[in-house]
């Protein structure tokens, strides 16, 4: 075949053309889109949290409950998630649901799934936050340790989404959240495993959502939360050194946040702010990351968990 390269430059020099436009396009669109902001309606919607039973997940139904959404709570904390239900019923809720699930056991997610399939209907909005941290040191960590934080806090994904995405696929409509951690994007102390379950979780994450994209199935909406520390029971005895940059979130701001991002399609939310700076630690000199980290706390952070 004859290789064209004067029509190889053109259609390069167009393309690369047609892409700035576009992009100076979406970005001054979502500039001025965010002075209308725009939430979506979820009457009516099937809602699953995975999670629920405390902590973020459930300040994410408590921030549903008001909305009309039908709620679908799975927790293996049956107790918490009994609580959850009757606050969100507090809050206005007119449907809550809660099931039993371990979101690390891929039979039983098939299996509950199936029953909520039966017994209320397609999921429109599944929310993935169940998520587990053993704060140890990588030498002090066991095998089934480390095992079990990629199971809960990236492999659940897989077969979560394996279950809820086929419908939405059909009817081009639903909506992917996962609730990962900042430090996806950043290794931490005494938290090796944590972190490599929450980098797998927003790689696979990016993946499903391109490819939902690249296949033209833009009314599958998708959005990864980056939280950093959460005042919740998960993170007891974690200790910010830079509170000014480094905060520790308060749970209702953040799951008030997390549901926001959602009801206005977001890809992104990353909590608190300092987590933009975090990736620019990957253009500095070896001496100087080591410096930043220590400087942002994350080598003592977890000194007492
Ligand atoms: C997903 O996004 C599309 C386009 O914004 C929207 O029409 C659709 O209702 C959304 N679906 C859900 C379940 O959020």
């Amino acid at each position: 075949m004859a290789f064209n390269q004067e029509l190889l430059k053109t259609s390069n020099v167009k393309f690369t053309f047609h892409f700035i436009v576009y992009l100076i396009y979406y970005c001054l669109e979502a500039f001025i889109l965010q002075f209308f902001p725009c939430r979506k309606n979820v009457a009516g919607k099937i809602v699953l949290v995975t999670g629920s039973a405390n902590g973020i997940g459930r300040e994410i139904v408590l921030n549903f409950a008001p909305l009309g959404a039908i709620l679908v709570l799975w927790d293996i904390d049956e107790e918490g998630n009994k609580e959850t239900a009757e606050l969100a019923k507090k809050s206005g809720a007119q449907a809550v649901y809660t099931y039993r699930c371990d979101v690390s056991n891929r039979e039983e997610v098939y299996a509950v799934a199936k029953q909520v399939q039966k017994e209320i209907g397609d999921v429109n909005i599944l929310i993935d936050d169940a998520g587990i941290m053993n704060g140890k040191n990588f030498i002090d960590l066991t095998d089934a340790e480390m095992e079990k934080t990629l199971e809960v806090n990236a492999m659940a994904h897989f077969w979560a989404f394996r279950t809820f995405l086929p419908s939405m696929v059909t009817k081009n409509d639903g909506h992917l959240v996962i609730i990962a951690s900042l430090v996806a994007l950043f290794g931490h102390n005494k938290a090796s495993d944590y972190a490599a379950s929450k980098a797998a979780a927003l790689g696979f994450f990016e993946s499903a959502s391109f490819e939902l994209w690249a296949a033209k199935k833009k009314g599958v909406n998708t959005t990864i939360i980056l939280p950093y520390i959460v005042d919740t029971k998960l993170t007891k005895g974690l200790k910010t050194v830079r509170p000014f940059l480094v905060p520790i979130l308060d749970v209702k701001y953040v799951g008030k946040k997390i549901v926001d991002a959602i009801l206005k399609e977001k890809l992104y939310l990353i909590l608190p702010h300092f987590g933009y700076i975090i990736p620019l630690r990957l253009f500095l000199p070896r001496k100087a990351v080591f410096a930043l980290m220590k400087y942002l706390g994350i080598f003592n952070v977890a000194d007492n968990y």
